[in-house]
């Protein structure tokens, strides 16, 4: 009993979806998108653009989730939304593969390039998809070679929105967008550009957007937490320099917070609590010398605002990969065990 409601308490935690503008925004844009698609003549592309811990997986989590794949009477599976996330040294082989191992297809990882977009279309097809997202697309370009894209990877994609009639969703980090700058063809089929932000609280309305955040959080977890309340001028002014304004901080020092609590069986989120998850799940390289929800924290210094705005650029270079790996569970499954 007291087991199944400590997983209960995490899964709640992990359910926790906070609707702020820039998110539904894009999320409606994306619905409608979807509607449209059966209407297509020709495939369009939309890009999703953000810098780390924006919310741009999680926004695709809900609307795969929204429209989910099932089965035809004759036993076919429908699958609405494709879902696929380009691997760190892409090749059109690989992610193909990958494609085709969504759909199923026992077969996924053998054929040519041409043999495998070919299935990929008939999959697309045969399965009834409305739209593909593809994940990490600044993996399409070659950070390591300054910034090179990869055009083998563009012309495929090129392909793909050719010789189909569906919605193409991209979704990556700002660099990326170099993909449709440099490319004019490209260009010519991608409709809308949409972009999740990081909160700025120099920013009148993007800082009322955040304060809104934490209010949401705030009240989903007062449905089986106390906690203080961290929406208010100071309380936000802090969390806003410990996380440089990204949501997915905000969140993992939330959760951390409540997995404490839930572990020590408490009901109450402590201020102390909130301060050891940010020292615990904040990136070293993104903290500062005095935790943000210390007293010895020089508040109100405008060096700090300043600091607060590059956070998490740096783990968005190289190793971002690697250094969010260390801390972020990979499954719902891992995050619970
Ligand atoms: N609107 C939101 N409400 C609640 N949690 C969110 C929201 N957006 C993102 N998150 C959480 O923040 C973390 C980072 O989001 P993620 O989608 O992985 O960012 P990105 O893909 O842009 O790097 C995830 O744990 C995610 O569930
Ligand atoms: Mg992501």
């Amino acid at each position: 009993m007291q087991m199944t409601s400590k997983q209960e308490l995490k899964l709640f935690i992990e359910e926790m979806l906070v609707m702020h503008t820039a998110f539904d925004e894009t999320k409606k844009s994306l619905e409608s998108f979807y509607h449209a698609a059966s209407t297509l003549r020709d495939s369009i592309g939309v890009f999703v653009v953000g810098e780390s811990r924006t919310g741009k997986s999680r926004l695709q989590e809900e609307l795969s989730a929204k429209f989910k794949s099932s089965r035809n009477s004759d036993g076919t599976t429908i699958l609405p939304i494709l879902r696929v996330q380009v691997p760190s040294k892409p090749t059109v082989k690989g992610l193909t593969s990958e494609m085709l191992a969504e759909y199923g297809d026992p077969a996924a990882n053998k054929g040519t390039e041409q043999d495998k977009t070919r299935r990929l279309l008939h999959f697309i097809n045969a399965c009834q998809t409305r739209m593909i997202i593809i994940d990490e697309i600044q993996h399409f370009v070659d950070k390591t070679s300054k910034y090179r894209i990869i055009h083998h990877l563009t012309d495929w994609l090129k392909t793909l929105l050719n010789k189909s009639n569906i919605v193409v969703v991209i979704a990556g980090l700002p660099y990326a967008e170099a993909l449709l700058y440099q490319n004019e063809q490209l260009r010519g089929r991608f409709v809308k550009t949409m972009r999740l932000p990081r909160f700025d609280w120099n920013d009148e309305d993007s800082r009322a957007e955040f304060i809104g955040l934490l209010e949401g959080f705030k009240s989903l977890l007062s449905e089986k937490f106390k906690l203080p309340d961290i929406e208010e001028d100071e309380f936000a002014y802090r969390f806003y320099l410990a996380t440089g304004g990204l949501t997915g901080y905000v969140f993992n020092i939330i959760r951390q917070a409540a997995w404490i609590v839930i572990d020590e069986d408490r009901t109450v989120i402590r201020y102390e609590d909130i301060e050891n998850a940010y020292l615990n799940v904040v990136n070293q390289i993104d903290q500062y010398q005095v935790s943000p929800f210390s007293d010895k924290f020089q508040l109100y210094e405008t060096v700090q605002l300043k600091k607060a705005a590059d956070i998490g650029k740096r783990t968005d270079e190289y190793q971002s990969e690697t250094i969010q790996q260390a801390y972020k569970p990979r499954s719902l499954h891992e995050a619970l065990s």
